[in-house]
């Protein structure tokens, strides 16, 4: 425990915090706080804390309540800009599946999925209000076993996006209800398609204490452009991820940290479809509940 120059109270101040859990506190919820209490004393400690810097994040933490409904998270949004849900993220997925490799990569849920998804026919659309500089897109591939690479029929994929305007239907009242956003299931091959927009990047939402934290950390509000994907078979790990555009900028400083390089991808050309001048290939592989 760091000592404190501006305080008196030692590190038996942070064991007597510690010490008054009861009996009855469940041991993961024990350990867990007995390490916050800990890491926040120290913290404190470390760079010597005021109390008009304590409530200041005070009154960030209840901006961010009192912002949060739900369609929108700012407590999560908070969390993003310090790369915390990215490193939970990891720390989970990589708990769930470690002893499997060649697994499709995780990346962060984020603020804006729709439990509702509809479920879309392989080869159809999901943009609804297609904007007059977007470039429409077909994203297609096969959901496999990552060990034994069997096709993994009736999977199902969740797409999510944002618009070319920067923002998920739900932010914006021009886009109809679940634009950009479907649920598709994989055929017998365990083949999936549809229609999308190659994504641009955006920048999260600025006007909440998530947008305060980055103008005061002098930082940049945009993700790079990316796709979100979370996909479901039934006997196998659940995986949330993201694709990212390999051309687009902000590729190398994602506001929210979520970028790894495996999930990086490149859109091509496409010929031969009014529908689409771009496509994507993505193979994905799950591990199953068993490993
Ligand atoms: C998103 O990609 O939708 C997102 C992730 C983290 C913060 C804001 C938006
Ligand atoms: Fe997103």
């Amino acid at each position: 425990m760091a000592t404190q120059p501006g305080g008196n109270l030692g590190p038996e101040f942070t064991q007597k915090v510690i010490d008054s859990m009861g009996p009855n506190t469940p041991p993961r919820l024990r350990e867990i706080m007995d390490s916050f209490i800990r890491h926040i004393h120290a913290f404190a400690n470390e760079v010597q804390l005021t109390s008009d810097e304590w409530l200041l994040g005070v009154e960030m933490i209840n901006w961010a309540g009192q912002m949060s409904n739900e369609k929108r998270n700012e407590s999560q949004l908070m969390c993003d800009v310090i790369g915390l849900e990215t490193l939970v993220d990891d720390i989970t997925y990589t708990a769930a599946t470690k002893s499997v490799n060649g697994l499709t990569a995780s990346a962060i849920l984020g603020p804006f999925y729709r439990h509702d998804h509809p479920v879309r026919k392989n080869g159809t659309t999901i943009s609804f209000n297609t904007p007059k500089d977007a470039k429409p897109a077909f994203m297609y591939g096969r959901v496999t076993d990552a060990v034994t690479g069997k096709p993994l029929a009736n999977t199902s994929i969740d797409v999510w996006q944002a618009s070319t305007n920067g923002l998920y239907e739900q932010q914006d009242p021009e886009q109809e209800d679940l634009n950009l956003r479907g649920r598709f299931l994989t055929d017998a091959e365990g083949r999936y398609s549809y229609y999308c927009l190659r994504p641009t990047p955006y920048p999260i939402p600025e006007d909440g204490p998530a947008g305060k934290m980055l103008r005061m950390m002098d930082r940049h509000f945009y993700r790079p452009a990316h796709i979100h994907l979370y996909v479901r078979s039934e006997g196998y790990k659940p995986l949330v991820t993201q694709i990212f555009d390999k051309d687009c900028t902000y590729l190398g400083n994602d506001t929210v940290f979520a970028v790894k390089d495996e999930l990086s991808v490149e859109f091509k050309p496409r010929t031969g479809d009014p529908e689409a001048s771009w496509e994507v290939e993505y193979n994905i592989t799950l591990a199953s509940s068993s490993s």
